[in-house]
């Protein structure tokens, strides 16, 4: 009779637990995301981003968390006005001078390249 309830106490223990178990895992699953990092959600933004990511800028650079975190362009819209952020880019001017000569070639792709401004305009529009 003892051993009768203890079993089904522990029976109903083990329900319970599992019942638990299936709750705080169901609870973890569905927790609320955190919230994507803001983009810079200007329109034309997206054209932006995407050359920051096909010029293989994200190879050396990171903004929003994309990319090398190595060297974050975050906020760079405050620091740089638009002519160096060209510069920057396409490896010319004050960037030639300053980068090694085998980055300066690898940024001069982007001299040519369609999207050109609508990068510029996503990296002005990065103020923090
Ligand atoms: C092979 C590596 C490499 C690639 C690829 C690269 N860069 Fe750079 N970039 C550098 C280095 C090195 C510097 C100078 C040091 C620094 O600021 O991190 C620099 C500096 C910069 C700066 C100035 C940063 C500052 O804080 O003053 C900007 C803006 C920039 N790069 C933009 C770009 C963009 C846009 C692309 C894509 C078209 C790109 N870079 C691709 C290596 C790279």
């Amino acid at each position: 009779m003892l051993r009768q309830t203890r079993a089904k106490w522990l029976a109903l223990a083990t329900a319970l637990l599992v019942a638990l178990m299936a709750a705080v895992f169901a609870a973890l699953r569905n927790a609320p995301r955190a919230p994507e990092r803001a983009p810079a959600s200007a329109p034309g933004s997206d054209a932006g981003r995407r050359a920051f990511e096909h010029l293989g800028c994200t190879m050396c650079h990171s903004i929003g968390g994309v990319g090398n975190p190595a060297s974050r362009l975050d906020g760079v819209g405050k620091r740089l006005d638009r002519g160096e952020l060209r510069a920057w880019t396409t490896g010319t001017g004050i960037a030639a001078e300053r980068l090694p000569a085998g980055i300066s070639r690898r940024k001069a792709a982007a001299r040519d390249d369609p999207q050109l401004e609508a990068l510029l305009d996503y990296l002005e529009r990065s103020k923090q």
